[in-house]
């Protein structure tokens, strides 16, 4: 067994440090938000994971799994350092490398020789290398060995993702040093792509800015079928039963949002653009995306009649996604905001973000039961796929409404049964 350090203990590093732990390593996981480490080694999980809370308990009473503040204290004697900090889009939509590299500088002095450091934050094309030389820089010893090991987890999922993977990726130009990382990963039956550091960044990179455009290409496809009477939810079934395009991934909506999938493929088009490429197929999906947001508004704004000011809007859902407490980047969010800056009086409901979403949006109001959120309302927007929302009784939000009118981005309910309970609906694509 191995004495593991993780860098970051956001959805990734506490994934990573939990999960390692149930491998049977003994993990310190760091993090420089001292009241997150506190609550974490009390086993108070900071976000919504299913199975996480669980999986922390028994790191900490087997003592495999400590907390502690700040990347010196975990990297010191570790075998191995994952590096999982943030790399968040700058201004140009570039990866801002600056987390990895401050903690680049914190652990250099602090390496045993034989150690071995891991990009395990989704970073450019030849980060693997900077990371070796910011080591050297700072005074690492020689035989530091660094290696890419990208995260393929979903929020929400993370737990399942890690344990059992559709792959293990691992880029390394030393290949004695891979078969050392995945030994780590030995009891999980996963396939294993070995590859060169540059080629595990970019199948990172590449994967998310694939995934997005397979959903920019069903929520263009959405919109033509809107155009023509068609619904996209059987177009995406008849696509979907052909192996070579799955149905994976085809669910039309709001956009994409979260911490990930717009940065990596910006930050993937930027790389392109950078070695004189114009990947302007990614251009496409970003743009495509952008324009899925306003569009949602637009289905709100003409079933409010033309005008969103001083219209009573409920929203329900506010995070990126249904079953996580995350907001960064979130379509929902962003819509709800453009409703707010239209003049609409909005009121929100989120089964778990509502109080950090108003925080991030002035003049958006929450509430803390779907009921209330509709109450009164002129049009209902139910943009996030909470399965709490499926079962709502829709025959009481028909009659608290102030008219019964729906939009629903996640094509989530049943048309049919929501017009004879008296809507006027319409979804994405249908
Ligand atoms: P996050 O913001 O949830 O977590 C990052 C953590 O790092 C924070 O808690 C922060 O306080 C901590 N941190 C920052 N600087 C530090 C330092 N110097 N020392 C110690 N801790 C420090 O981010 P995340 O969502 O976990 O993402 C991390 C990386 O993993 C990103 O590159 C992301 O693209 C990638 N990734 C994310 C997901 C996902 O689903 N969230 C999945 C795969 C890959
Ligand atoms: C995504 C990838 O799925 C993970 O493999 C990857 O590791 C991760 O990014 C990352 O690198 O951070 P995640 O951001 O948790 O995971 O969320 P997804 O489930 O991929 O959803 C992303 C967005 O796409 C959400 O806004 C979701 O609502 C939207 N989406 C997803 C659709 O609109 N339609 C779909 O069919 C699927």
């Amino acid at each position: 067994m191995s004495e593991v350090a993780v860098i970051g203990a956001g959805y990734v590093g506490l994934t990573t440090a939990a999960c390692l732990a149930r491998l049977g390593h003994d993990v310190r996981c760091a993090d420089v938000d001292a009241e997150r480490v506190a609550r974490l080694a009390k086993g108070e999980i900071p976000i919504l994971e299913e199975g996480m809370p669980s999986l922390v308990a028994e790191g900490l009473a087997t003592r495999r799994l400590r907390f502690v503040v700040g990347a010196p204290a975990a990297a010191h004697d570790a075998e191995f350092v994952f590096l999982c900090v943030g790399t968040p889009a700058d201004a140009t939509g570039a990866a801002d490398l600056s987390a990895v590299e401050a903690v680049a500088h914190e652990i250099a002095p602090l390496l045993v020789p034989g150690a071995v450091v891991v990009t395990k934050s989704t970073v450019p094309v030849g980060t693997t290398r900077r990371v070796a030389r910011w080591l050297a820089e700072a005074g690492a010893v020689t035989d530091v060995e660094v290696a890419s090991n990208p995260e393929f987890l979903r929020e929400g999922s993370a737990v399942r993702d890690f344990l059992q993977p559709n792959r293990i990726v691992i880029g390394c130009d030393d290949p004695t040093v891979a078969v050392r990382i995945s030994e780590l990963y030995r009891t999980i039956p996963a396939p294993m792509v070995v590859t060169d550091a540059a080629s595990a960044e970019m199948i990172k990179q590449a994967s998310n800015a694939f995934l997005a455009t397979k959903i920019s290409f069903i929520n263009a496809v959405a919109n033509v079928c809107e155009a023509v009477n068609a619904d996209v939810r059987d177009v995406a079934l008849g696509m979907g039963y052909d192996d070579r395009i799955g149905s994976d991934f085809l669910s039309p909506g709001p956009g994409f949002g979260g911490a990930c999938l717009p940065k990596d493929t910006a930050a993937l088009l930027q790389t392109a653009q950078e070695f004189g490429y114009d990947f302007s197929l990614l251009r496409g999906v970003l743009d495509v995306n952008d324009r899925q947001r306003d569009h949602i508004v637009d289905l709100v704004r003409t079933m409010a009649g033309g005008g969103l000011a001083g219209c009573r809007v409920g929203v329900l859902g506010l995070t990126f996604k249904a079953n996580t407490d995350d907001l960064r980047d979130s379509p929902a969010l962003a819509i709800a905001a453009a409703l707010v800056d239209a003049g609409a009086d909005v009121l929100a409901y989120d089964p778990v973000a509502g109080e950090a979403a108003a925080a991030r949006v002035p003049g958006l109001r929450v509430v803390t039961d779907p009921y209330e959120a509709v109450a009164d309302a002129e049009v209902v927007a139910l943009l996030t796929e909470w399965n709490e929302f499926r079962w709502l009784d829709y025959a009481r939000v028909a009659a608290t409404t102030a008219v019964p009118r729906i939009v629903d981005a996640r094509n989530l309910l049943d048309p049919a049964a929501m017009r004879r309970l008296g809507f006027t609906y319409r979804g994405v694509g249908r």
